[in-house]
């Protein structure tokens, strides 16, 4: 039922949430950097905390058909916060060819489950037969996003973007929003108590939960999927940052990073991009586990 490459991804999610989890807090330091820092935090959240401000109203009024450098509409869209403030959005990134990992996280861990809304997130597509067979599915389980840039993988961080996009103009109140991937297996109830119990059901804010990937050196051999010229990244390593597969975001970090990636230069490699140079311009003091 499940496919294989799920399992060690479960596992990694099960370890991931209970025992290696690293907390970095982001903080928006004052105005004259403008730049980020991370500490170590050992309370996320205040009893008080009442949830995050809609900050939409800060942006400009091109910025919704603004993708960093790219005219940007949604093809597809399906509110689904419009009638309730989810305590987790989990946004997967998804290939609009992979109708077979949506098939199994809609009958795995993303059945229909209270105060949690699943949406996955795609490109377009070349072929118009694609395209109507992907309106199909969305008719059916109304849980597309799509934005109007080609689905490749050098255009994942428009991908990222657009699930910030999303989150900052269509679904300001979740509490936490999961971004992952559709070969990825959450561990929906433990997930659901590490939120409620162990952090807040209220939410939290200067949070990004992850398991953090230091010293990566910049793959430069051509035989590599992921080799990256120097023009693109000059330096021989990538900052700290956060593999893409499981990012755990409060509302607040998600807006500020939002800020920052829509008007920074593009660099493909979304995880990297967006967790650890738009993060690390002053980097991380240190990270618990
Ligand atoms: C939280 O609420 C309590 C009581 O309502 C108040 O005494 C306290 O100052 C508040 N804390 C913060 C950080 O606002
Ligand atoms: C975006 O739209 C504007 C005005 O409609 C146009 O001038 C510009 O060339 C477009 N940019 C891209 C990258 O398509
Ligand atoms: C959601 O709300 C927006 C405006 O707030 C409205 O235009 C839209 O029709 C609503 N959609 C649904 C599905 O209720
Ligand atoms: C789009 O279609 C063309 C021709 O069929 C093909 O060469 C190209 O690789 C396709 N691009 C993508 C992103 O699918
Ligand atoms: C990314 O998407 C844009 C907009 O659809 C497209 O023009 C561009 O070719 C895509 N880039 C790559 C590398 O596929």
């Amino acid at each position: 039922m499940l496919e294989k490459r799920l399992w060690p991804n479960l596992l990694f999610i099960i370890f991931g949430f209970l025992t290696c989890v690293a907390l970095w807090q982001i903080v928006l330091s004052p105005r004259s950097s403008g730049m980020f820092q991370m500490n170590t935090v050992y309370s996320l959240y205040t009893q008080n905390y009442t949830g995050f401000a809609n900050p939409a109203h800060q942006l400009s009024v091109t910025d919704y058909n603004q993708l960093i450098d790219l005219n940007f509409s949604f093809v597809i869209l399906n509110l689904v916060c419009n009638e309730s403030s989810p305590l987790l959005l989990v946004l997967v990134h998804s290939s609009p060819k992979n109708f077979a990992k949506r098939r199994t996280i809609r009958e795995t861990w993303g059945r229909k489950s209270e105060h949690v809304k699943i949406l996955f997130m795609i490109g377009t597509v070349n072929s118009s037969d694609l395209q109507k067979t992907l309106e199909n599915e969305n008719r059916l389980h109304n849980d597309f996003i799509q934005g109007n840039f080609l689905d490749t993988y050098r255009n994942i961080t428009y991908k990222h973007v657009m699930v910030f996009k999303y989150v900052i103009y269509h679904c300001p109140q979740a509490k936490y929003i999961l971004k992952t991937d559709d070969d990825v297996f959450v561990n929906m109830p433990t997930m659901k108590k590490f939120l409620t119990v162990d952090l807040s059901p209220f939410g939290a804010n200067k949070m990004l939960f992850c398991t953090p990937r230091k010293n990566t050196k910049v793959l430069r051999t051509y035989r590599s999927k992921w080799r990256v010229s120097f023009t693109e990244y000059p330096n021989r390593n990538y900052p700290t940052y956060c593999p893409g597969w499981t990012l755990l975001y409060s509302p607040d970090v998600i807006f500020a990073l939002y800020k920052e990636a829509q008007r920074a230069d593009y660099f493909w490699i979304d995880d990297i991009h967006i967790t650890g140079t738009l993060t690390a311009k002053n980097p991380p003091h240190s990270h618990r586990y």
